[in-house]
């Protein structure tokens, strides 16, 4: 008997990191990553940390600036990340290295780095605090820090209905891994966190971006391959399937047009630049 999850086009990935680069890198992180090359304080030849670095986007989109003279690290705990961002950076390789660790256990010595980056991962680490707090040891003391993270979830309309619609759909943990990046954090709440790890002079802007798929069917299909749930998901059977993308088609309405769908994303971004 055929497999009825390859029979309708919902491949069950093989990996969730190639996914990730594939699917969710080009419409949601690179946009970002761009963004926060942006407000970093780069300089050629400045040698720059991205913390939790997943595929490397961040790390792919700073490496013109710092030059040839400059220096690049990515560091993530997966190494499944770290394998795809090694093999996609091919372009850029030379001035990237690849390390695996811990965020809040960095293995770089005091003052090593001119800027700091983060995207989207603060809201992962167990201990946020201790992260920041490495974060500031292996910074210079005028380094850079500049931390992208997502608002709380009321902000983010399609990830809204996406998980409502894999709670009911699918099983409460399928709904809670959709919710798990959009922390309930306040501005303030970033604010006291950088400042408990000893920064100080820390600015917190919010700003307000878009992801765009060319239909709800493809943004259930991409999100659900790059999830942790990504097998629960391709396992449930034709008819559910059909009635979660019609929750959704009914649930984002309001922002489907005639290229597919599109929803506001908007992320805090938090920089420290200076003595600190
Ligand atoms: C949403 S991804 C963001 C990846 C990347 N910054 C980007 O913009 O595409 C979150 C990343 O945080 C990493 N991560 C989670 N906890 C970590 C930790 N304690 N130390 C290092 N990396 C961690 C995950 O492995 C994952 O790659």
């Amino acid at each position: 008997m055929s497999n009825p999850t390859r029979q309708s086009g919902w491949q069950i990935e093989q990996n969730a990191s190639e996914a990730y680069e594939r699917y969710l890198v080009p419409p949601i992180f690179a946009p970002w990553a761009d963004r926060l090359v942006e407000v970093s304080d780069v300089h050629e030849g400045d040698r720059v940390l991205d913390v939790a670095c997943g595929t490397g986007i961040v790390a792919r989109r700073v490496a013109p600036s710092v030059g040839d003279s400059g220096s690049v690290v990515g560091l993530d705990v997966n190494e499944g990340m770290l394998a795809v961002a090694e093999e996609t950076a091919t372009d850029v390789q030379s001035s990237i290295e690849w390390r695996t660790g811990d965020a809040t256990d960095l293995p770089f010595d005091d003052g090593t780095f001119d800027v700091v980056c983060c995207q989207q991962a603060l809201q992962f680490f167990d201990d946020p605090v201790a992260a920041l707090e490495e974060m500031r040891r292996v910074l210079t003391s005028d380094g850079c820090l500049a931390l992208f993270v997502w608002r709380s979830l009321e902000y983010q309309p399609a990830y809204v209905a996406l998980a409502d619609a894999l709670e009911r759909r699918i099983d409460d943990e399928a709904g809670a891994v959709m919710r798990s990046p959009f922390p309930p954090w306040d501005g303030e709440d970033l604010r006291a966190l950088v400042l408990d790890a000893g920064f100080d002079g820390v600015s917190v802007t919010i700003e307000i971006g878009s992801v765009r798929y060319p239909s709800v069917a493809e943004f259930v299909r991409r999100e659900a391959a790059s999830s942790p749930v990504a097998e629960s998901i391709a396992a449930i059977e034709q008819a559910v399937r059909d009635e979660l993308i019609q929750a959704l088609e009914d649930a984002l309405e309001t922002y489907r047009d005639d290229d597919g769908v599109v929803s506001p994303m908007e992320s805090y971004v938090v920089v420290v630049d200076g003595e600190h």
